[in-house]
């Protein structure tokens, strides 16, 4: 009999996503009394201020290099956008409407693969103004203001998608979580979601 569930993603590719997971949840964490004077409370996580600035530093090392690795593993899927994408785009997802919308998503639908190029884009943009901020008497100073202007906008912008991402991955559209959690997900659930990806993986 045929199974109920296809492969969605192998060991390594989920090992990697909570690994990034991990990271940015510490770089949150830590970096939180460094954004603001109102979170300087959060710094007792960590045993205190430089203890923070240190975890920070060493979680910013790991989020770099995994992230950058998560994004060149799935670069193909999220760099290619097709007339089903662009369709996706206009209809903004169906979120929107009322009507319940049928869309031909590959792997990824269009709103991943935008979410996948911000990510990979934002990690490269905290990475280098990070490198600024990490030494801020070597460098010049005006490059070092426009690092901490570029650093917090993009950790704001990081955390408000992947709020949304966290939400639409888990309780938003349920069965996705599976996939990254057990590596496989249910046939019904791929064919509504992905049906271009279900029918080359499934050869229906
Ligand atoms: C508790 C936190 C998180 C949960 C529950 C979660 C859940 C998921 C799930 C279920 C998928 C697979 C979606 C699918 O099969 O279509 C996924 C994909 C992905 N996740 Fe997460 N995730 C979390 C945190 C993060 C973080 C912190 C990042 C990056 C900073 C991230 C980046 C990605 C990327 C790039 C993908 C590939 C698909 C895409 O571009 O949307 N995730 N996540």
């Amino acid at each position: 009999m045929k199974s109920r569930y296809v492969e969605r993603f192998r060991t390594k590719e989920r090992v990697l996503h909570w690994f990034v997971t991990a990271a940015f949840v510490t770089l949150v964490l830590s970096g939180l009394g460094l954004y603001s004077r109102l979170f300087t409370g959060w710094f007792n996580l960590f045993g205190g201020g430089p203890n923070a600035i240190l975890f920070h530093k060493g979680a910013g090392v790991l989020f770099f290099v995994s992230s950058l690795m998560l994004f060149l593993s799935h670069r193909k899927e999220v760099t290619t956008f097709d007339e089903d994408d662009r369709h996706w785009i206009t209809k903004r997802g169906g979120y929107l409407s009322r009507e319940e919308e049928h869309f031909n998503s590959g792997k990824f639908n269009a709103g991943q693969k935008l979410f996948g190029l911000f990510i990979g884009a934002a990690t490269v943009a905290l990475g280098v103004s990070g490198i600024f901020i990490w030494a801020p008497t070597v460098f010049p100073r005006a490059i070092v203001q426009l690092s901490l202007f570029l650093h917090g906008l993009t950790f704001v912008l990081s955390v408000m998608f992947v709020v949304v991402h966290v939400y639409l991955a888990s309780i938003g559209n349920p069965g996705t979580l599976e996939g990254m959690l057990y590596g496989h997900v249910r046939r019904v659930w791929a064919k509504k979601h992905h049906p271009k990806w279900y029918r080359e993986v499934a050869g229906e």
